[in-house]
């Protein structure tokens, strides 16, 4: 039966790699303060923020772990060698708790991103982050249009909670569909290898009679 386990486990695999045959990633990992006066290493004025959007994993106010949206970019000057920022809300996270912030893109849009975490300058009882994301066009074409004015690239911004601080809950999923196929893939064997035990056994008493 080692033949179907093989199958079942190679289809699994493919399945654990298809995100990454879509799109290119690029993430921040961080953890929520969890005291009163706890801050990230980063604070910002949010008076002066324009955002995009927000997101957030808190299940009574709309939860919202996907954000896609179209970001602007530029090519990298002496001035700005992260191109344009653009600033997400992460409202409603858990004090204390292990959070990651994912963009990802197409490969047909080359571009970099850099991605940073910042708390609100003006009130440090809050939870909430802002998720600072500065993207590059990363490309070069004969098209002047195209060089001098890169056009906005699509992206899937993305909030995963870390369970027990160390699994994208976004992962359970695929781990569960896993233990779930090894264990149908044990039993069809354990049926098939019945089965074949009791034609050799059938096809001895024949022989025997
Ligand atoms: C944030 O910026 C606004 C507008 O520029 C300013 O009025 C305010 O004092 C700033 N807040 C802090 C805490 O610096
Ligand atoms: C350059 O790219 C723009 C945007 O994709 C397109 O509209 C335009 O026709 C292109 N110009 C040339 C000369 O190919």
């Amino acid at each position: 039966m080692v033949g179907l386990d093989a199958f079942f486990f190679f289809f699994a695999w493919l399945l654990l790699w298809t995100p990454s045959a879509y799109a290119n990633t690029e993430k921040v990992i961080f953890s929520v303060p969890d005291t009163p006066s706890g801050a990230l290493e980063n604070v910002i004025n949010r008076s002066n923020l324009d955002l995009i959007g927000q997101l957030s994993p808190a299940a009574g106010s709309p939860e919202k772990l996907l954000l896609r949206i179209e970001l602007p970019r530029d090519f990298p000057t002496e001035s700005a060698p992260r191109g344009v920022d653009s600033w997400v809300l992460l409202k409603g996270l858990k004090p204390g708790a292990r959070y990651e912030a994912r963009v990802c893109w197409a490969a047909t849009t080359p571009s970099d991103f850099w991605l940073s975490v910042y708390s609100p300058l003006d009130d440090s009882s809050s939870s909430d982050i802002y998720l600072k994301i500065s993207a590059i066009a990363s490309y070069y074409t004969t098209n002047a249009t195209l060089m001098s004015n890169p056009e906005p690239v699509l992206v899937d911004i993305i909030l995963d909670e870390f369970l027990l601080g160390v699994l994208p809950r976004s992962l359970i999923n695929v781990g569960l569909f896993i233990v779930v196929i090894a264990g149908v893939s044990w039993y069809t064997g354990l049926l098939v290898i019945r089965w074949l035990d009791g034609i050799t056994k059938k096809g001895l008493k024949d022989k025997v009679a």
